[in-house]
């Protein structure tokens, strides 16, 4: 769809609109970016609430359980695998794709985890992260005033993602308390102009692993209008109990519709090494490597290398990781019960919503989420910010718990100090 200017400012106004019915409109606290001189699409944007949580913990000194990364560190081989990389000449840009090798090791993991077939040459790509991958796809498939289903609440990233690539968003809820997927709500938000789903599972922040149920059921409107579903699976390995992580992918009729993405950020304890990859047929995959090819050319050469190491690290490394996870998990929620949250275990990834209605606080979420760095040294993120709809999360906060046993231990003397 080809749309004139004044359309497309039209179209950008309709966004807004959506956005200011949204806790999310826009709030520039420091300056505004568009007053300032920067583009349109800026003014339905707001800075990271998740990264400034991390720069209030920062400023109190709070211990940060807001931001999703691991206080440990990746894997040896994956350390060592990145010297030895830096010193052996990984140093110049590599192939757009990805190097050969960690394109290869990706195809291995894909075939033996999930049975599913990617030639790496063509329907693999390695980005700076999950996030470029996300990008890089939906602005190779979407037009203009395309719509896009985001399930809320949602990574943060996402919005912005549809945004920049001129889509429109368009929000559908998971229900608490086990924050489940209503099929008509869902078949309510596809139409003539759905391009794109996203899906995130296991989900962040509310922990559900998406059941084959739930996953048939948008395999079947991805089919019946037509739409490519983007999956974001970054925390494919961090799942507990019995639950079973199910690529999208794998779901009959929709392998040539799905773009597969994860990456290395969490599994490993690197997420500071910005390294995801995409995988998808054609032409998904061509559209998707035309963008990345002049988005960032490639992703980091050594650490690229060293990815692929972690891709031969024995399956034992998993089978601890979900029993490590496990104990952190139950240590939260044991935390969090004993400080008055009202929370239930996640099925999968490392963040729990926690409820703090019965805490002795007149405010709202954001307030919350300012107030507890501040008073009681620990930082966490506001619930309402995963959400595009007004009104939910008010009443929560998110906690990420993929921090170290002695770390947790401290976050409990403080919550469970007042
Ligand atoms: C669901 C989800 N997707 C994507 C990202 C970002 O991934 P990356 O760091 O690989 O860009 C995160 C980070 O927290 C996340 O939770």
């Amino acid at each position: 769809m080809k749309l004139s200017e004044e359309n497309k400012a039209r179209h950008d106004q309709q966004i807004v609109e959506i956005l200011q019915k949204s806790d999310r409109s826009p709030v520039h606290e420091r300056f505004d970016p568009v007053e300032g001189g920067g583009a349109r699409r800026l003014q339905m944007i707001r800075e990271s609430f998740i990264r400034e949580m991390t720069r209030l913990a920062i400023t109190h000194n709070a211990i940060n359980l807001s931001q999703g990364f691991p206080d440990f560190d990746p894997p040896r081989e994956a350390i060592e695998a990145a010297h030895q990389a830096l010193e052996t000449g990984a140093n110049q840009y590599t192939i757009t794709w990805g190097t050969p090798v960690l394109r290869g090791a990706i195809a291995a993991k894909m075939r033996n985890w999930y049975g599913l077939d990617y030639d790496p040459d063509q329907h693999i790509t390695v980005t700076c992260g999950v996030t470029e991958a996300i990008l890089a796809t939906l602005m190779g498939i979407l037009d203009t005033g395309d719509e896009a289903i985001i399930i809320e609440p949602y990574h943060e990233g996402y919005l912005p993602a549809i945004i920049f690539a001129g889509g429109t968003p368009r929000f559908v809820p998971l229900d608490p308390p086990d924050y489940t997927l209503d099929p008509d709500r869902l078949r309510g938000a596809f139409n003539s102009r759905t391009r794109a789903i996203l899906i995130n599972s296991p989900h962040n922040p509310t922990g559900h692993v998406f059941t084959r149920t739930e996953l048939e059921n948008i395999a079947q409107l991805c089919q019946e209008f037509n739409v490519v579903a983007i999956t974001d699976e970054i925390y494919e390995h961090i799942i507990y109990d019995n639950h079973r992580h199910i690529p999208l992918a794998s779901i009959p009729g929709m392998a040539d519709r799905t773009v597969t993405i994860s990456g290395f950020g969490k599994t490993f304890a690197m997420t500071g090494w910005r390294l995801g990859y995409a995988c998808a047929l054609n032409p998904l995959s061509t559209t998707l490597r035309t963008v990345h090819d002049f988005m960032t050319i490639c992703a980091p050469a050594p650490l690229q290398a060293a990815c692929a190491a972690t891709l031969s690290i024995p399956d034992e490394y998993y089978s601890h990781l979900q029993a490590d996870y496990t104990r952190k998990r139950d240590k939260m929620i044991s935390i969090l019960n004993k400080a008055g949250f009202i929370v239930s275990p996640p099925e999968g990834a490392f963040y729990v919503m926690a409820d703090f209605s019965k805490w002795d606080f007149d405010g709202n979420d954001y307030s919350f989420a300012r107030w507890l760095p501040a008073n009681l040294g620990v930082a966490v993120v506001p619930g309402s910010c995963f959400y595009g709809t007004k009104g939910m999360g008010k009443k929560t906060v998110r906690f990420a718990f993929a921090k170290r046993m002695e770390t947790l231990q401290a976050a409990e003397e403080r919550l469970c100090s007042q």
